[in-house]
């Protein structure tokens, strides 16, 4: 893989538009798409109802961009661009999904993306089941893909989804929490998947081993970014905009970056929202809403919007190791749209 230019711009501001942005692998992602609803356990019309429900419910398919790009960003010049790859994206969103069917159930959600959940809809058993469909699909994808790099690579993604949920179970309602378990815990929740997905198409592609480096700590910084974005438009979004309730996060007493950000500062107003979260004031509606109003009057806000544009800046300075292309362009793009991201 040649080395690249030295002109990756900071620009946070800049392209926000995520259609646009994805536009290089559009024709990828409807390929991505067809495969996506597909059973490939059995031809029960009721499933098929239910993974249309689910990969229909307004995903934004962040994760199969990111998957798609970055295979075309390392595509051998004068090569075929392979199926396999579809399948690699097919796998890194059929894995996301089938995690938030869980996540929902495990949270008792009603309501994501602005649409009922399965266990509010169904019920909790069906949830698990079709979660655990998901997962079987999943391995069918991998078993496609036919290289062991990257069924390690997606085996540890898996085991790292649910020991981060129990590192989070864990720590509900504690003030233990500081920053490197919180970042342990986006890694294991979020950016884990964000580098399979980065990195495995490189490897599939062949590169070499900085190449494929590069594009495994690209991903993992940006879904750390993500991560801390989510946490953040939990404190600053409204319920309308993101699809599920604003604030849920502080009233299930999860310290992340917002609430760190004021806690470390150990003053009075850190006293009070520490008192609010161990005492579990924090579960009802005027706790929650004290402890918003703490947050955003001692600089959390601003405070976690640094964090975030440092590991945005990571990602980014990654990217300098690939060749220039339009496909790394939209690479760069998708940084700036996690990180100004409003939903
Ligand atoms: C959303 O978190 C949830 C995740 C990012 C991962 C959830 C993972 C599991 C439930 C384990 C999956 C199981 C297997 C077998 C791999 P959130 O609740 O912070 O975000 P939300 O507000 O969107 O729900
Ligand atoms: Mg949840």
């Amino acid at each position: 893989m040649s080395t690249a230019s030295s002109s990756i711009t900071t620009n946070v501001s800049s392209n926000s538009d995520l259609t646009a942005i994805l536009e290089p692998v559009a024709s990828d992602i409807a390929a991505a798409e067809e495969l996506l609803e597909t059973n490939l356990i059995d031809d029960n019309p009721f499933v098929a109802d239910l993974l249309a429900q689910v990969f229909q419910a307004g995903g934004k398919r962040i994760r199969t961009g990111i998957t798609l790009l970055a295979s075309r960003a390392t595509q051998p010049v004068q090569t075929e661009f392979s199926r396999l790859h579809i399948v690699l994206a097919v796998l890194t969103e059929t894995i996301h999904t089938a995690s938030l069917v869980h996540d929902d159930v495990i949270d008792g959600a009603a309501v994501r993306r602005g649409k009922q959940t399965v266990n509010r809809k169904w019920n909790d058993r069906l949830a698990v089941l079709l979660g655990d469909l998901l997962f079987a699909q999943a391995s069918i994808c991998l078993a496609r893909i036919m290289n062991p790099v990257i069924v390690g690579i997606y085996g540890q993604v898996l085991g790292d989804l649910c020991a981060g949920e129990i590192r989070q179970m864990r720590s509900q309602y504690s003030c233990e929490v500081d920053w490197d378990a919180y970042i342990r815990k986006s890694v294991c929740k979020t950016a884990s998947l964000f580098a399979a997905g980065s990195h495995s198409g490189a490897i599939l592609n062949g590169c070499s081993d900085d190449v494929v480096t590069a594009l495994k700590e690209y991903g993992m910084n940006l879904g750390i970014c993500f991560q801390i974005v989510d946490d953040l438009l939990d404190v600053t979004s409204n319920t309308e905009k993101l699809g599920k309730p604003a604030g849920s996060d502080l009233q299930g007493g999860l310290v992340t970056a917002p609430a760190l950000s004021v806690l470390e500062r150990n003053d009075g107003p850190a006293l009070r929202l520490k008192e609010l979260i161990r005492s579990r004031g924090i579960a009802t509606e005027e706790g929650t809403n004290e402890a918003l109003e703490i947050i955003r009057a001692n600089g959390g806000v601003e405070a976690t919007i640094a964090v975030c544009q440092k590991y945005a800046q990571s990602s980014k300075q990654q990217l300098l190791k690939l060749r220039p292309s339009r496909f790394r362009d939209s690479l760069e793009g998708l940084v700036d749209y996690v990180l100004t991201r409003t939903s």
